[in-house]
Order: C-alpha cells, then structure tokens, then sequence
C-alpha cells in the first residue's frame, strides 16, 4: 500500500481515500470503469483548471499575456470550452485543429497557427477567419501566404518562427529547436526575409518553439533572449511588432518515485521539473522590461503541462502470465490508445485503482517486477517496463497516470479496436464526453468504390 502512496505523491487530482480506493474529485475510478467499461480516459476539469491559473498568476507581471493552449495535445471539445471560458486562445496546426478551437468557442483574435505544412486551404481559412497571426516556418510558405491574401485583399498577420539550434535534452523526436530540425527559420534567414516582405503580408511578430517535454529552464531564457533581440531589431527596421511567442514544451513529471532512474527515452523524468512558476520566475528578468519598452503581449502556447496530469487512462488486467522470470501483466489498453510509451520509451505511472484489488492468496503481496503490456500484435506495445508494484488480480483495473496529453488525439484504430470512452470529471460529477467508438463506424465509409479515374484502351487481363 505504502508503495503506491509513494508513487502517488503529487499526482493530484487522483488520491487513495482510506480505504485505498483511488478517486478523482471523490469519485471512485474503479466504479467508473464498471460503468462505462475499459479502456476509458478520465479527465479532471478541477485540475486543468488549477494549471491554467497557476500559468495566468506566474505571468502577471508580463504587460499583456496571451495563453494559447496546444490543441494538439488534446482537442475535445468540453475541454476546449472550459479553456475558452477562462479566456485562453489556441495554438493550432491544421484546419482541423483551427475548427475544433473556433467551434469551442475560442475567439479568432486568440488563435495562432504554426506547422511546417498549412496547405493553401488551411492557409486561406485562417486568413478567412482573420486569427491572431500565423507563424511562418519557410520562404515558400510566406510567398503562397502573400499570394493568397492577395486574392482575399486582406493583410496577413504572420510571425516568423525561428529555429535557435539549441541543444535540447529531449526526446530527439519531441525537439523542435534544434540544428537539425526541420521546423522554423534559420535566424539569419528570418532576418534576410523581413528586409523584403512580400506585398499583403505584414509581420507582427516573431515566434520559437524548442520542443516539447523540456525540463530546464535554460533553453527558455537563452531563447527568449533571443527573441527579444530579433524583435527590436525588426522593429528598428519599422515592422508593427506586437507578440513575442516562446512556444510551449514545459514537461511534466512523469517519473516521480525517488528511486526511479532517467530513462533511456533522453527525458529528464524524475526530481524536480520546473513548473509554470519556475518558468515565470525564469522569464521575468529578460521580459518584463522588454516586452514594455517594445509593447509585445506574450505569448505561450503550453500543452502538455496543462493537461497531461490531469488526465489517466483505464485499464482493466485480462491476464496474468510469467516471462523469462518476470511477471507480465496483459490489460486491455495499448498503443492504440496511449502510444507514447511504444513511441517514444516514454514512461508513465501505472497504479491500482483498488488497492485491495493487489492481494489476492494466489498472488504475491510484495512488490514484484513487471511489464504491463497491451492486447496489440506489436512486440512494443508495453505500457509499463520493468515497473516494481504488487501483481494486480485478474480483473483488476489499473490507472495509467498523466495521460491526459498526448493520449486520445495520438489513438488509433490498428488492429481495428475502437477509439476508448472519454470522461470528464467536473464539480463532484462525471459526464461521458465520449462514447466508446462503436464497432461499425470503423468500417462505415469502406466501399467497393466507384471508378474515379480510368485508362482510356485498357489493357487486355493478364498483360
Ligand atoms: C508550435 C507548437 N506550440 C506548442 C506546442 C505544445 O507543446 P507542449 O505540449 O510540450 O507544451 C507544440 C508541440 O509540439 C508545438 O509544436
């Protein structure tokens, strides 16, 4: 028991009560589970809630400040409006992401839009929509923006986003920031562009995202630094500045338990990561007067560090089985609906909902060594390595911990399972955001087809 209180230790919103039933706001997830079944994603507003003020108090003393939540870490839309109600904007990649945020409620004025690749389509519905700015990552992509707006007769608002080549210690595939990535604008580049802007497009500011799960300060101040000088010297050449975007990629804990070790996933995961405090704390002395003296709102785009603790993934144990000396657990969630661990190594605590649910005669009480493995035919569908708790009975229903990011909007329909139910707990009350997806919507658009496009002599069968 004492193990898992350990483990647990900062991980609110999901607390053992006294009688080692985990809860959520004092709700009790395995009682969840048995109604809406397995795999389940359950979310607290109270606790994204908490993070969005946390954010808001640890920038105030920045002149003007624009949140823009990273709709890519999770997009459902009852989360989107608790967010637009506390007046945050979005930081948005494709059209898809665009709607779900205008949808939501979130007004245009709020919303920025990066990705190295925004179709032509993408491109004119957000000019359509007249958002807060786009954030260039190319040459190209400025010109079709300037070709586009053109033909709207409108002026694009577009920041460029530059790529500082810093060193990220992150997972190589969750760093943006980098010599070697392929996201952003050289800095010399940018600076050579805004000499000579395209007609229809005007620069409004300037932009950087160095990754994601970066668990330093550091890499934070080097890059605001540098983009405060990038937006005093456009502004010397007359550009209308008005933002300064750092991006998101704050991390969260995922490993918290003292004895753990770094993975070898490149993520920082244990001791202390800093948190929207620490960042503020960090930023204030290169920003605050700056962003004065150039009268710049800030803008950040977090994702992960809102959501990802608030949210845990359901799983129910089908079997228990030994391997090689090691205890594996098989549950009925995978990498089709957390795939982070398969892609990344990344590691999440995986934690009973009962811990009574652990103690079974059969069953050894003392913690054991072991893997908890998806139901996917994938040798890398392991939700848990070499993780050390008490063998969880058959039945059993685990919580796999801060899965809130990243998690849903990353599922998949492989091996034709259907996308999990979605719950938000809000004020002593769980609603069922999602539905299971039912079985016969996988199939629902798969036809014989009709012929789009032929050979005008067909060649004889079997030539
Ligand atoms: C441009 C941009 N902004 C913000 C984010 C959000 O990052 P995080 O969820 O790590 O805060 C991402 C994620 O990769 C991103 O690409």
């Amino acid at each position: 028991m004492s193990a898992h209180r350990t483990a647990l230790e900062g991980f609110e919103p999901f607390e053992y009560d006294a009688q080692g039933r985990l809860r959520c706001q004092g709700l009790a997830l395995d009682e969840l589970a048995e109604r809406v079944g397995t795999p389940l994603y359950v979310y607290s507003a109270g606790a994204l809630l908490e993070r969005v003020q946390r954010y808001k108090a640890a920038f105030a003393w920045a002149p003007r400040l624009l949140l823009c939540y990273a709709v890519k870490a999770n997009g459902h839309l009852a989360l989107l409006r608790l967010l637009a109600r506390e007046g945050l904007g979005a930081d948005v990649v494709s059209r898809g992401e665009l709607e779900r945020a205008l949808r939501a409620g979130i007004p245009p004025e709020r919303v920025v839009f990066a990705g190295v690749g925004k179709r032509p389509d993408e491109l004119e519905r957000a000019l359509r929509a007249r958002i807060y700015q786009l954030n260039v990552e190319s040459a190209e992509e400025l010109s079709a923006i300037a070709a586009i707006a053109a033909r709207l007769g409108v002026e694009a608002p577009v920041a460029f986003r530059v790529n500082l080549a810093l060193e990220l210690e992150t997972h190589p595939h969750l760093a943006t920031g980098t010599a070697s990535s392929h996201f952003g604008l050289p800095l010399d580049e940018a600076r050579a562009l805004a000499r000579s802007l395209p007609e229809g497009v005007r620069l409004v500011g300037v932009h950087t995202h160095l990754g994601s799960q970066i668990t330093r300060l550091e890499p934070f101040v080097e890059a605001a630094q540098a983009l405060i000088e990038l937006a005093e010297a456009l502004k010397a050449q007359g550009h209308p500045l008005r933002a300064l975007d750092l991006g998101g990629g704050l991390g969260v804990a995922y490993r918290r338990s003292k004895d753990s070790k770094d993975s070898k996933d490149g993520m920082k995961q244990e001791g202390a990561v800093p948190g929207p405090e620490e960042l503020g704390a960090a930023l204030r002395p290169v920003l605050q007067g700056a962003l004065e003296e150039l009268e710049l709102t800030l803008v950040l785009e977090p994702g992960r560090s809102l959501i990802a603790p608030a949210g845990a993934l359901l799983t129910r144990v089908l079997y228990r089985k030994r391997v090689g000396g090691r205890w594996v657990v098989v549950v009925d969630a995978g990498m089709t609906e957390l795939l982070r661990p398969a892609l990344y190594g990344a590691h999440h605590e995986i934690v009973p909902t009962r811990l009574d649910a652990v103690a079974p005669s059969a069953s050894p009480t003392e913690p054991v060594e072991l893997d908890v493995v998806g139901p996917v035919c994938e040798s890398g569908d392991v939700l848990g390595r070499r993780l050390r708790m008490p063998l969880p009975e058959r039945g059993a229903v685990l919580a796999v911990l801060d899965a809130g990011a990243y998690g849903f909007v990353m599922s998949s329909n492989y091996n034709a399972r259907p996308r999990p139910a979605e719950v938000l707990i809000d004020k002593g009350e769980a609603r069922l955001i999602r539905p299971r997806e039912p079985l016969e919507r996988l199939w629902a658009d798969e036809t014989n087809g009709r012929p789009i496009l032929r050979l005008e002599s067909p060649k004889p069968e079997g030539s």
